[in-house]
């Protein structure tokens, strides 16, 4: 459709509004938080080691090698299946093992043993297990090693002495607080580096903790407790979370070097428009901007590129579509590229009432979804 043409057809705006026209909407509360309803509270993790329950056995197997607990598929002997077996202990992994399943079970260590012949192995997944520390040498003696999840564990700090070969590395939901030096160095496969959920601070990244990871696609430092935002951050990254952190203050060129970052989530910091300089943001590869449950009090100058923006819970009372605008409303571009691409836009949780003002629906003629 041509622009300008049926305009408000085109624009379908969803409106939650309980506000009455010109007055102030009252800043919600906080939502409380309550159980779904109808779930059961979960069963009290067993605490003792006694308590467990005892080691399940696995299907009788043709492979004479097959570890008694774990499932040997005939079809795919490539396969160790142990997962959910209530095992305390990695079992002794034959050596045509790349696919190592060993996550929801009670391993609490791992052994150099633990893995002496599996030199083949490509991926560990040893999620949701009561692992506390890794041994150095447990996992550089595997040369092939791609994929190694080990998130919902134990850990307070990054296993030492990963193999180099990493491609994806899941380590969210532990309690780690310390990267050991060169913990990352020489990955330059890795393109997925998962810390969500644990207790690093901004003295635990170094600006040359990352250096190596020149492959990094995506980084997850979300729900940590970092103040600053992380130096040495690689800038080939396409996605960068920090959701949940305490993050008051953003450096004015510190997005200047990325050169591919398109979802930028920062939900749930402390920014407010002092530490946010006005063109931050204005980062022309991004799609996504998440900056909901902050204390921003004006919009942030973004791209015309930007796709979806999240600004809910924030502390804006005014909008001003001529100023947030990224091109001059007055030129009527004949160059289609240059109209601004938001498709989606979140002010829900501010000081904003209804209407939407009508420069922001002339300027950003994609946009399909409003929530105010
Ligand atoms: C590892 O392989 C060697 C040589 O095949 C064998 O002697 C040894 O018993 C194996 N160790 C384990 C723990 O399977
Ligand atoms: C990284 O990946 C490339 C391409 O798959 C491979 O040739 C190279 O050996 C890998 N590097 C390491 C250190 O495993
Ligand atoms: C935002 O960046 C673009 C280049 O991508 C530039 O042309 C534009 O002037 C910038 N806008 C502001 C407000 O800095
Ligand atoms: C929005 O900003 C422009 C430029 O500063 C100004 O001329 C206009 O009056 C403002 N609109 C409203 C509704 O305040």
């Amino acid at each position: 459709m041509k622009a300008g043409a049926g305009l408000f057809s085109a624009v379908v705006l969803f409106l939650l509004m309980g506000a009455v026209l010109g007055q102030r909407a009252p800043r919600p509360r906080k939502p409380i938080k309550r159980p779904p309803a109808g779930s059961k509270p979960a069963p009290p993790e067993p605490m003792e080691p006694t308590d467990l329950p005892p080691v399940k056995r696995g299907i009788p197997s043709i492979f004479p090698d097959c570890p008694v607990e774990c499932f040997c598929s005939p079809q795919y002997p490539e396969s160790l299946n142990c997962e959910n077996q209530n095992l305390r202990v990695v079992p002794v992994i034959p050596s045509r093992a790349h696919y190592l399943y060993l996550q929801n079970n009670f391993i609490s260590e791992l052994t150099p043993e633990s893995f002496v012949n599996a030199t083949q192995v490509r991926w560990i997944n040893l999620a949701n297990n009561r692992l506390q520390r890794i041994d150095k040498q447990v996992f550089n003696r595997l040369p092939s090693l791609l994929f190694l999840y080990i998130q919902s564990n134990q850990l307070k700090e990054v296993p030492a002495g990963l193999p180099v070969s990493l491609e994806q590395l899941r380590l969210a939901n532990n309690r780690i607080s310390s990267i050991p030096s060169g913990a990352f160095n020489k990955m330059g496969n890795l393109t997925l580096l998962d810390l969500y959920h644990n207790q690093l601070s901004d003295s635990d990244l170094g600006k040359n903790t990352f250096r190596d990871l020149r492959n990094l696609v995506q980084l997850n430092l979300a729900h940590n407790i970092l103040k600053k935002m992380p130096s040495g951050v690689p800038h080939g990254l396409t996605q960068l979370f920090l959701d949940k952190n305490r993050i008051d203050d953003i450096p004015k060129d510190y997005f200047a070097g990325f050169s591919h970052l398109a979802f930028l989530r920062m939900n749930y910091n402390q920014l407010s428009d002092k530490g946010v300089p006005k063109t931050v943001f204005n980062i022309s590869t991004l799609l996504d901007l998440q900056l909901a449950h902050n204390q921003l009090s004006s919009v942030p100058k973004f791209n015309s590129h930007l796709e979806h923006l999240h600004l809910n819970h924030n502390s804006i009372e005014s909008i001003n579509g001529t100023l947030l605008c990224p091109y001059s409303l007055e030129v009527e571009p004949e160059d289609h590229s240059a109209m601004p691409r938001l498709r989606y836009l979140r002010l829900d949780g501010n000081h904003l009432s209804p209407p939407i003002p009508m420069d922001v629906i002339m300027c950003f003629r994609h946009l399909h979804s409003i929530v105010i």
